[in-house]
């Protein structure tokens, strides 16, 4: 009596969780047939670090931050304080790491910058920026949210929600996997891991999100400006400016992989 009465309850268990779940997969393909829109992440505190081979590269400790301005423009700012274990060929202790971007929505570009600068105990040894003009995916409103519709939903149970990128073969040929885990509706991330395998050898970066904020962080602007004191070298595109692999939607995008998170 009492099995047969557990079999019962799993089974309208199991029932009610695919008919949840095919309720928010058929959500979500139907988000994704009303592109454009605006679906960005939360801005948040962020730490993360990178290992290699079971040993820890590097530390940070940082922030996402998004902004949406007057239906002209989206810009997006991911600054880190990155904390080296392995010093890299600059012998930095430290590197502040600032990627800026200006979605411009009416032309359909958008404009990227990086600076970065490193320091050995608290002297700046090295500094630089770097800027690219890249035309947008149409079919986005913004490059971060197509890289967030590459993690496929898989499980939508509960309060926390987990993400999956398919395997992917880089064009550095690199293995890369990624998943992510987020609340409910996938807006604000929990935790991020980008695994990057080459020869049975492997890099992870993980990261964890915290304070989430629907709002941009209070110096966003300070920072998306930072720009302006700066004449930046122009380069087409960061696929192979190692430098951008400092969060989890910029390491999908310019697939960051072994060689890459490598200390350069
Ligand atoms: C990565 O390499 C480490 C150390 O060799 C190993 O313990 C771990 O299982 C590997 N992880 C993956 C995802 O391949
Ligand atoms: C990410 O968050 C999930 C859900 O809270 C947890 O189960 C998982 O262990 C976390 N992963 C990492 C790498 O922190």
């Amino acid at each position: 009596m009492l099995p047969n009465a557990n079999c019962l309850f799993v089974a309208v268990l199991v029932v009610a969780a695919t008919a949840t779940r095919i309720a928010v997969e058929s959500k979500l393909e139907q988000s994704k047939l009303e592109h454009p829109q605006l679906d960005l992440p939360s801005s948040a505190q962020v730490a993360g670090r990178v290992t290699t081979d079971g040993l820890v590269k590097w530390s940070s400790t940082g922030a996402v931050s998004y902004k949406k301005a007057k239906f002209l423009y989206v810009t997006a700012v991911s600054d880190h304080n990155i904390h080296f274990q392995e010093k890299p060929k600059s012998g930095a202790l430290h590197r502040h790491t600032t990627f800026v971007g200006w979605n411009n929505l009416l032309t359909g570009t958008v404009t990227r910058y990086l600076f970065v600068t490193d320091y050995d105990e608290e002297r700046e040894i090295l500094s630089w920026c770097k800027t690219s003009t890249e035309p947008r995916d149409k079919g986005y409103i913004d490059p971060f949210v197509e890289v967030e519709e590459k993690f496929r939903l898989e499980s939508a149970l509960g309060p926390v929600w987990s993400w999956k990128l398919p395997k992917k073969l880089t064009s550095y040929g690199t293995q890369l996997l990624a998943d992510m885990y987020t609340e409910v509706d996938g807006k604000d991330t929990i935790n991020a891991t980008v695994v990057s395998t080459r020869d049975r050898r492997n890099s992870t970066y993980t990261a964890e999100y915290s304070l989430h904020a629907q709002s941009a962080l209070s110096d966003h602007d300070s920072l998306i400006y930072k720009y302006l004191d700066h004449s930046c070298e122009t380069v087409s595109d960061f696929r192979n400016v190692p430098e951008i692999c400092v969060d989890e939607l910029l390491a999908v995008e310019y697939e960051c992989g072994y060689a890459e998170l490598q200390l350069q």
